[in-house]
């Protein structure tokens, strides 16, 4: 694993326009938020369980939506994001939805959590979705402070696109629309890539278009977290994700992305943790 040039300035411009952008997206839609029913996607819907009453941390919590859906499922959440613009519209959405009591939000970069948050072990769930640990240089590094904010018991609760996903993408399509190969499943160094569209927003155009990234494979993830000190209770992979990841990938009723044909991959990956 090396740092790369800048990331965390290049990413946090990259996530700071897309604020505004998501605001208005199709691809975020807070219509059931705020009628006082946030809904999550289907994946962790079905796996996440009742969170009433759970003290619960969400790492990169980008403007709260699902911050705030926990909250209306009487959690009470702290939210953490490396984006100003995305905090302040996390706060915002706090008070619009009377949420403010039991959702706090901070900004601090991933790695500063710690001191940003304080309140070691003071945690029932940690929680950490979709587009999370890619922008992140070192796995195990998060691993440890998902572990430090747990209680012993305490849960983490992640999903993510699957590595092996990660390996294929649309800019090096092959002939028959399939995406082709991208990044390679053991590169440890970063991922460096130059894109002014936005997967909410196809209409979107971004000037800070660069993002630095990581691959992190499933036994990076899955021995970071081992060590770390928590317990593997669950592993699911799933044949959909809840956004067009390649552009062959089809819409279904649940609002997840399919393959079209055959579940050639597995483009999600969930788990769940306790901490020992
Ligand atoms: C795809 S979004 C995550 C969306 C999330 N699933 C949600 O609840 O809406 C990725 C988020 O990670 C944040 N992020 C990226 N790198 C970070 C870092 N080093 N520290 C903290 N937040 C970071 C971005 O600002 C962005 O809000």
């Amino acid at each position: 694993m090396t740092a790369g040039p800048d990331w965390r300035a290049l990413n946090r411009a990259n996530w700071d326009e897309r604020v505004a952008v998501h605001l208005k997206a199709p691809g975020y839609d807070l219509a059931p938020l705020r009628a006082g029913h946030g809904k999550l996607n289907p994946i962790e819907e079905a796996e996440l369980g009742e969170v009433a009453g759970l003290e619960v941390l969400h790492l990169q919590c980008h403007f709260g939506a699902d911050t705030l859906s926990l909250a209306q499922r009487g959690a009470r959440v702290t939210g953490l994001d490396f984006s100003e613009p995305a905090i302040a519209a996390a706060r915002a959405l706090a008070g619009e939805l009377r949420l403010a009591d039991q959702a706090r939000f901070v900004c601090a970069d991933l790695y500063d959590a710690p001191a940003a948050i304080g309140r070691p072990g003071a945690f029932d769930l940690v929680y950490v979705t979709w587009g999370a640990t890619c922008w992140l240089p070192d796995i195990r590094r998060w691993a440890a402070i998902v572990a430090q904010f747990l209680k012993p018991g305490g849960r983490l609760y992640y999903a993510d696109h699957h590595p092996t996903a990660f390996v294929f993408d649309d800019g090096t399509k092959l002939p028959d629309g399939r995406p082709g190969y991208f990044v390679p499943y053991f590169h440890r160094e970063a991922v460096v890539l130059t894109e002014s569209t936005d997967y909410a927003d196809p209409q979107a155009h971004l000037a800070n278009a660069t993002s630095v990234s990581w691959m992190h494979s499933l036994s990076d993830i899955v021995s970071g977290l081992i060590d770390a000190g928590l317990s593997l209770d669950r592993l699911h992979e799933h044949a959909h994700v809840p956004w067009r990841m390649f552009q062959l990938l089809v819409e279904r009723e649940d609002g997840d992305w399919y393959w079209p044909d055959k579940p050639w991959l597995p483009l999600a990956l969930s788990l769940q943790a306790t901490k020992r």
